[in-house]
């Protein structure tokens, strides 16, 4: 339980949060405040508490639409700090005695992607796949960020958590996180904020370049087997293919991906084969098969479509965008009616839903699609 608190701590007033949402929308909050350091945290929560205040935890802004004012208190993640941990300093055993494994313990502050390039420069390997996803390392378990054939669980050694309701703080081992294909426990627990994240990398260097065009791409570049590759040029590839596919949040106003893949029964996925070959479907562990909904909504012609403003990315359909020069002047609702015409579309052709991936917010909270 949190029991120190700065009498001389007060946040900002009636701050606007366009330059904390990669999408640019102008959404004011009442009250703002950068979390530098634990007693920031300790002193926004004694705030909120004592004032019965509304509250919203921001990292990099990369998986949120904001769709009004926030009436309450706005807190960015600046928690910042990297520490090599021997096994003995976890909170939780290491469950394997390897001599290669070493533990990094990260702020939920640092950025994700300067994180993947100093791990690499450090000689620890583990994170090359997950190479330019915007936003910050307190984001990652949530959303058990992923990319490339590698997610944040199998990297993923424990998790300090701040409980905003109580005021506890607790260690929740890598499997506690119950991390799922874009979800975890803290989707169940919004009101758990994430504080540091522990990392399990390898002084070896693997590579894993079984997912789409990495290898291809990389023999090109090597002009040689691609299994020959340091974790630094599949970092390398992993940017360049990126870069061709999605756009760059500074330039073109996006969250990534606005859908999640679907995954269906093995019988769903035969029966839309036979009216589409061209189906993209991964077969997944549990029997199901996972779809790409980019093809899905590129099916129906969505890709690059653009109207008002709102938008579908030209080069992969499951990116919606906002025209940079007028999304200053946007509300995140526009964006969402758009996003429900594509579900409505995907609904209806392939009888398919398509959940949405970033989290939405509104005047004091976090809201559901399906409510608006
Ligand atoms: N495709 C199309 N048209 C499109 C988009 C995709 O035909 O407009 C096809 C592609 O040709 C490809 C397949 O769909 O065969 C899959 O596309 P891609 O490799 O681009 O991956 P994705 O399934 O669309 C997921 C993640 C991305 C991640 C990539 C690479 C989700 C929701 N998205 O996209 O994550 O970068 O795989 O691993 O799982 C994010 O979460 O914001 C994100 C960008």
């Amino acid at each position: 339980m949190s029991n120190y608190s700065d009498p001389d701590w007060a946040p900002q007033t009636k701050v606007d949060l366009q330059a904390y949402n990669t999408l640019s929308l102008p959404v004011q909050a009442d009250y703002f405040s950068d979390l530098c350091q634990l007693s920031d945290l300790y002193a926004a929560h004694q705030f909120c508490h004592d004032q019965q205040l509304n509250w919203l935890l921001l990292g990099g802004g990369s998986n949120i639409v904001l769709t009004d004012d926030f009436n309450g208190l706005v807190m960015h993640m600046a928690l910042a700090g990297k520490a090599w941990l021997t096994p003995d300093q976890l909170h939780h055993r290491p469950a394997q005695n390897r001599d290669d494994l070493v533990y990094l313990c990260i702020g939920a502050g640092e950025n994700w992607d300067q994180l993947v390039a100093w791990s690499l420069a450090q000689g620890a390997y583990g994170l090359q796949n997950l190479s330019l996803i915007p936003g910050l390392v307190g984001a990652a378990p949530i959303q058990n960020i992923g990319a490339y054939g590698v997610e944040l669980a199998h990297i993923l050694h424990e998790v300090m958590v701040f409980d905003f309701v109580t005021g506890e703080e607790f260690c929740l081992t890598a499997e506690q996180c119950e991390l799922g294909y874009r979800d975890s426990i803290f989707k169940r627990h919004p009101h758990w904020i994430v504080m540091s994240v522990t990392l399990v990398l390898s002084r070896h260097p693997h590579i894993h370049i079984g997912y789409g065009d990495i290898a291809a791409y990389l023999e090109q570049v090597l002009d040689g087997p691609a299994t020959q590759a340091t974790p630094q040029q599949v970092r390398d590839a992993v940017i360049h293919i990126r870069s061709t596919k999605l756009p760059d949040p500074s330039r073109i106003p996006n969250v990534g991906s606005f859908f999640k893949n679907p995954l269906v029964t093995a019988n769903k996925a035969q029966q839309l084969r036979e009216k589409w070959p061209d189906l993209v479907a991964y077969p997944q562990p549990n029997k199901q098969v996972k779809l790409a909904a980019g093809w899905l909504i590129d099916q129906l012609g969505w890709r690059g479509y653009m109207k008002a403003g709102v938008g579908v990315h030209g080069k992969q359909a499951l990116v919606l965008v906002l025209e940079s020069t007028t999304a200053n002047k946007m509300t995140g609702l526009t964006l969402l009616k758009l996003a429900q015409e594509i579900q409505a579309d995907v609904e209806q052709h392939f009888a398919i839903s398509l959940a949405v991936e970033p989290r939405l917010f509104g005047k004091v909270g976090e809201i559901q699609m399906e409510h608006i």
